[in-house]
């Protein structure tokens, strides 16, 4: 196995869900992985057991919304190992509400987090990639479904979004000189903590939950675990000739009206 072995990795969003399962497996295919999120227990946990099972793992406190937290850990990262191949950008939230529901400090809020977080993290992970040579690195945005289809009562997010698969194609297009590649995961309705926090403000969240599998060709909700399979093959050199694409790690879930 080990695919991606003497890489070194950023993971934003790695105390929770997605972001959880991709630092798990990045820690078991050899990479040197960094999770950073604004959840310091969990986060600190998962890169203990990570280590445990003989992975080589750290927690760093980021806050994506803070350029100063996205600068100093790249800087941070390239002092303690070296450099930086790649980076996932997963950090999320989401707002449950209509555009017309969305007050501004909502709007900001969730764009602080999930459009211009990923924006800047990608630009100071670039910078440090740069530094690589003909090595280049590989960039993962973590849009959705959702980035290319719209559900209801999730204005902001969709809007966020969907800006993130072409935030993917820009650096595709800007950097593949430099062999930067840089993909976009759009997963389905995944398992995890986000997905559970949509379904209890639900009327009848337990039935929320089937209509939501029920959605998808697979007649299923996602496992984290297989998302983070195609962000291993999207960090890796399996995905050499892979960069500007849309992944759509969604069960079908856009293949069907
Ligand atoms: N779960 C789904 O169904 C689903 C579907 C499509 C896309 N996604 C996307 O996948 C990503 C991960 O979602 P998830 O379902 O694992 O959510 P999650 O809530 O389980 O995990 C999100 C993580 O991001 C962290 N985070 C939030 N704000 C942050 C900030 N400012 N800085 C750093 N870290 C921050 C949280 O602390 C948490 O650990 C998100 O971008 C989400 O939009 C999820």
């Amino acid at each position: 196995m080990s695919k991606l072995k003497d890489k070194v990795a950023i993971v934003t969003g790695g105390a929770s869900g997605i972001g959880e399962a991709i630092v798990r497996a990045f820690g078991a295919e050899g990479a040197q992985t960094v999770s950073a999120d604004v959840t310091d227990g969990a986060g600190q946990r998962i890169v203990d057991e990570v280590c445990a099972a003989g992975g080589d793992a750290v927690f760093m406190h980021c806050d994506v919304a803070r350029v100063s937290d996205i600068q100093a850990l790249i800087a941070d990262t390239v002092a303690r190992f070296g450099r930086l191949d790649v980076f996932v950008a997963n950090a999320g939230i989401q707002i449950e509400k209509t555009l017309t529901g969305t007050t501004e400090d909502e709007f900001d809020r969730l764009m602080s987090v999930n459009q211009r977080g990923a924006f800047f993290c990608c630009k100071h992970a670039v910078e440090a990639m740069l530094e690589n040579g003909d090595a280049g690195g590989s960039i993962v945005v973590m849009g959705s479904a959702l980035s290319h289809v719209a559900e209801p009562e999730l204005a902001a997010y969709c809007t966020a979004k969907g800006g993130l698969h072409m935030l993917a194609k820009s650096i595709a297009c800007d950097y593949g000189d430099r062999n930067i590649r840089a993909n976009c995961i759009c997963p389905g309705y995944i398992d995890t903590p986000l997905g559970d926090a949509y379904f209890e403000i639900q009327p009848d969240p337990e039935a929320a939950r089937q209509e939501a599998g029920a959605m998808h060709c697979l007649n299923r909700m996602g496992a984290p675990s297989e998302v983070a399979n195609c962000a291993v093959f999207l960090a890796g050199d399996d995905s050499s000739f892979v960069t500007g694409s849309s992944l759509m790690v969604d069960g079908g879930l856009i293949a069907k009206v």
